[in-house]
Parts: C-alpha cells; structure tokens; sequence
C-alpha cells in the first residue's frame, strides 16, 4: 500500500486511549461494556427545488434485521425494479432520548443524535476536512465518474457538493435520518435507508463509493466492504475517511488524565457494548486487500485540537476541530455512555465539565489523527 502523511509527527507521539478505569458510578455497567427524494430536476448550477420528501428503500422481507442473507449479497434482478418506494411516517420519526433526538428508522442502529446541534456539527466537519484537504472533496483520482454513492450522508453535504463538482453524475445518498434538504442540485438524490442492510444497487454500476466519518456507525465492515466491491463497476474507487479517534501529543504537553482521552476511551467501551469497533478504520486496509481491492492507498492527517498549530490553515483546521468536539461533546458521549455503560444522563454531564475544561487549554498541543483510503476494484475482476 502507498501511504504519505502530509504533517508527519517529528517526534514519537504519545497516543491516547490508555482504558482508563471505568467511571465511578458505572463500574458495574463498564464491565457488561466489554465486546459484546426525491428525484431532483431543473439545472445542475442553480439550486433548484425538488420534490420535498426524500424516499426510502423498500423494505427487504426476506432476511433478518442485519439483512445479511448468507447469500452473495442478495443482488437479483428481481431488486433492481423496485428500489425504492415512497417514504412512510415511521420512517420520517424521529425518537427523544435525554432531551436529543434520534432517528426512528431501525431504532437503535446509530447511537449519536440527528437534531439541529449534531446537524450543524457534521456540517463544521465538512469545512474542516475541506480545508484539512485543500478543498478536495475525494482523495480517489476519479475520472469523470457518472454513479456516486455516498454512505451514511448524514445532512447530505458532502452529497451536495459533489454533485455541483460532477453535474453529470447521479450522486446518491443514504442515510437512516430523514436530514437532508429539499433544495439540492438535480444530480443529487437522498434515500432512507440502511447501508448495513443488503445493498439494492445494480452490481458493477458504481462509479465511486465514499464513506466519511463511519467507523463509530457500522458493525460489520468485512460485509461493507463486500458490498462496496460487488456495486462497483470494475476500475471504480472506494474512499474512506474517518477520524483515527486517538488524542496524540508530540511535545509532551498532553496531561496522562487529558479529559478528552478519557471521553473517547468511554465512547469505545460505550459502542463496543452493540459490537461497533470505533477504531475499525485501523484494520480497513488489511479488509479492502482481503476483498480483492488494489491499488491501494492511505493518507494519514493530523488535527489539531484547538488553534495552537503555527501554520495558518492548521489553526483554522484546530478551530474547527475543537469547535466540533466541544460543541458536541453531549451528542457523542450520550448515546454510548447510557445506552452502552448505563450511566446517567447527569453523571455524563458532570464528567464532561473536565472535558471542556481540558479541550479549552491552551497549553495541551493535542492531535487527532485523520485517514483517507482509498482502492480500486481491478479492472480483470469475474463479476
Ligand atoms: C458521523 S455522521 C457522518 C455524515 C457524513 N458522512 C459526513 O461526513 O458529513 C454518520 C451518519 O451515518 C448515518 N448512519 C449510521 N449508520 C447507518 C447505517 N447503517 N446506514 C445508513 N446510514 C447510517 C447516521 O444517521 C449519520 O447521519
């Protein structure tokens, strides 16, 4: 695999997640903790209007819950007619939990809110890996793609943009929330659905499938990326981004206690409790090589938290970042710390006091790591 780390760390640095001990008042749940559309139209540069509801995909009846039927991926071309069908109200509710929102639509699969403040959030991350990128949009060398697939498009963002950058693709996004906007180029569509269930996409007929921020989402990557490689027109790319979730330092300035280290370690515990791996994306490589991917290449990146770094971008870059943790500091710890650890709402509260506290000093150069990978379907592959 070819690999490049653009602001490579001078120094060895101390990374974070050192399992620290479970918080007082969960002791005994810590240890239960462990493993377990619309169709637009009108002109692709002004935004137009579409119809307003997004669409949902049908629902499969032939499989279980995590719609994996033992089969090849279940593509027939009995699928292939009915894709989608208009979207139902169960599937635009939404459910309350600790005064946040969720979604409705297979309840309980992802466990970080889709109101308002998560919303604005994702949309802060965008900018930042934007800037982090140099206002790239993919890292995959994409020749005019004509079918873009985008999973778990959260608000659709990323969906937006691409479709403005490729106005003769079709860029699909899917997604269990409801979240995205009615306004979008004519080229974009957005779908309720499941990725984890069994995919409806023709096999061979994607161009480019992008995965951002989704390693705290999916249970069974192996099954993903299975998926991904069998959509995917042979010479396709596959592109995944996700934040590496470990507090680094390379000067020493990074407390053993940082409260930051101590969040995402509970977060981990908290998602390991419905078997979701936070730090999946380190094994995604060894995944695509075993699925039959090649030409496979990594990026890795670093994220300042907070505006220490020198150079001006990263200062923007740590702002967003910090912004985007602080800011959402109760929508990532809720979810996984209640629902996985069995804490209460209010002893989440208090433990994040020192979170804030510790992400607003100065003086702790922390870092996040960022990876890009992506892979090409071969060209000589059996389909
Ligand atoms: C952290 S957000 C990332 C959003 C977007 N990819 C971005 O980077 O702006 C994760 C999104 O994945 C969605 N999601 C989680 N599990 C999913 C699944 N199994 N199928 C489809 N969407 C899923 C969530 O609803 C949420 O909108």
């Amino acid at each position: 695999m070819a690999a490049d780390m653009d602001n490579n760390p001078s120094q060895t640095p101390t990374t974070s997640d050192p399992d620290p001990e479970p918080h007082p008042a969960s002791a005994s749940a810590s240890a239960s903790a462990t493993p377990a559309g619309a169709r637009a139209t009108g002109p692709a540069s002004a935004i137009t209007t579409v119809d307003a509801d997004p669409i949902v995909a049908e629902e499969r009846g032939d499989e279980g819950d995590d719609g994996d039927d033992g089969g090849d991926d279940g593509y027939g071309s009995d699928l292939e007619s009915s894709a989608t069908t208009s979207i139902s109200s169960s599937v635009r509710d939404f459910t309350f939990e600790n005064n946040r929102r969720y979604h409705k639509y297979k309840e309980g699969r992802y466990h970080f809110p889709n109101d308002e403040p998560e919303q604005e959030r994702e949309d802060m991350r965008h900018a930042m890996v934007l800037h982090l990128c140099g206002g790239k949009l993919h890292l995959a060398p994409l020749d005019k793609p004509q079918n873009i697939l985008d999973i778990g498009t959260g608000t659709g963002i990323w969906a937006i943009d691409m479709g403005d950058e490729y106005p003769s693709a079709e860029v699909v996004g899917i997604d269990l929330s409801p979240i995205q906007p009615a306004w979008v180029p004519p080229n974009v569509r957005f779908v309720v659905d499941d990725g984890e269930a069994r995919w409806l996409e023709a096999p061979n007929s994607q161009d480019y499938v992008h995965y951002r921020n989704m390693a705290p989402a999916i249970k069974d990557w192996s099954k993903m990326i299975r998926q991904t490689f069998t959509a995917l027109r042979p010479g396709g790319w596959v592109e995944l981004q996700d934040l590496q979730w470990s507090y680094c330092c390379d000067d020493g300035t990074m407390p053993p206690d940082y409260g930051p280290v101590r969040m995402a370690s509970y977060i981990r515990q908290g998602l390991e409790a419905f078997g979701i791996d936070m730090h999946a994306s380190d094994k995604n490589e060894h995944r695509l090589a075993d699925t039959g991917f090649v030409n496979i290449h990594q990026r890795l990146m670093k994220l300042p938290v907070g505006t220490w770094a020198k150079d001006k971008n990263m200062k923007m870059v740590g702002l967003y970042n910090r912004s985007a943790i602080y800011d959402g500091l109760q929508g990532i710890t809720m979810g996984p710390l209640t629902r996985g650890l069995k804490w209460t709402k209010e002893e989440v509260e208090v433990f994040l006091t020192q979170v804030r506290r510790d992400l607003m000093n100065p003086q702790i150069h922390a870092y996040i790591g960022w990876q890009s990978i992506w892979a090409q379907k071969p060209y000589n592959v059996k389909s």
